[in-house]
């Protein structure tokens, strides 16, 4: 049903060529069976311990001492250096208490796990990452950022159009995401869909923080999406998908009954700037660290 070619890695010989010429014209690329069906499974089981063990009331507090909107952003915007949980909308009333069961509220986690959470280190540095990202040419890779996107059946929401670059920039532009499904995604569940060639237009947006406060704003005359030529990717548990940072792509919201379970990861190049007024910053105690070696930069 997808135009958009389909790779897996063989033992001997890796990715054939045509995977980095589809890369470089289509700004993804596909690649099935990359992750076992195994490691998906931990994974999730880890995200689980991490609900289970997460107090909502915690949220709860931040949100009583401040005006939602504030209380919101401030728990966001303070998260990439934490294990944080965000909530679907229209589940926390206006004390921030929950409305719902824990386990089925939870939008996504993020944005440090794979800095803080051992399951989620062990899967975000493994040597098949470092050796695909050499393939791609990934220079210098940092781990920026990870977030574990739970789309929980019949309320998981739906993920607009968006380019990754919107929301983290570096000079030049270097971001590159890496969405792993660690559960089946297909139409009724929510999977991705995605513009093949797209990311050549340029970047339309920039979440960044303008006077102390984060903002959406166009950044003028590039081209709109070209929606007519969306296209779903149906995949199964293990495949990851790579995204450039321009490439923008989109998923609905779960009308299944199953979960759909994906964990991206977001890298950028040593050798970037990042700018100042990305919405995440670390500070100098959790530095950023190389997915080839682990150590920080
Ligand atoms: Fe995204």
């Amino acid at each position: 049903m997808s135009g958009v070619p389909r790779f897996r890695i063989c033992a001997d010989s890796g990715l054939p060529g045509a995977a980095l010429e589809a890369w470089r014209r289509d700004g993804l690329l596909v690649i099935e069976g990359f992750v076992p069906p195994s490691d998906c499974d931990a994974l999730c089981q880890s995200a689980d311990q991490l609900v289970d063990a997460f107090d909502p009331s915690e949220v709860a507090t931040v949100f009583s001492t401040h005006s939602h909107e504030h209380a919101a952003s401030e728990y966001f915007e303070t998260s990439g250096d934490k294990v944080r949980f965000f909530f679907e909308e229209n589940v926390l009333d206006d004390r921030g208490l929950l409305t719902c069961p824990k386990a089925l509220s939870i939008n996504k986690m993020g944005h440090a796990m794979h800095d803080l959470v051992p399951a989620f280190q062990q899967f975000s540095y493994h040597p098949r990452l470092v050796t695909l990202a050499a393939f791609l040419g990934l220079d210098n890779a940092l781990v920026l950022q990870s977030m574990l996107i739970f789309k929980q059946p019949g309320i998981g929401g739906e993920v607009t159009w968006h380019q990754d670059g919107t929301f983290l920039l570096t000079e030049p532009q270097s971001v590159t995401g890496f969405w792993f499904a660690l559960e089946d995604a297909d139409l009724d569940n929510g999977c991705l869909w995605v513009l093949p060639g797209e990311h050549h237009k340029g970047l339309r947006q920039r979440f960044r923080r303008i006077g102390g406060t984060l903002r959406l704003e166009d950044l003028g005359a590039v081209e709109p999406f070209d929606l007519r030529r969306k296209i779903p990717l149906e995949v199964p548990q293990g495949t990851l998908v790579v995204l450039h940072g321009r490439l923008p792509h989109y998923s609905e919201v779960n009308r299944s009954a199953r979960s759909r379970h994906a964990y991206t990861l977001h890298t950028i190049s040593a050798s970037a700037t990042y700018l100042a007024d990305n919405w995440l910053q670390r500070g100098p105690a959790m530095p950023l660290r190389y997915l080839s070696s682990g150590e920080p930069v």
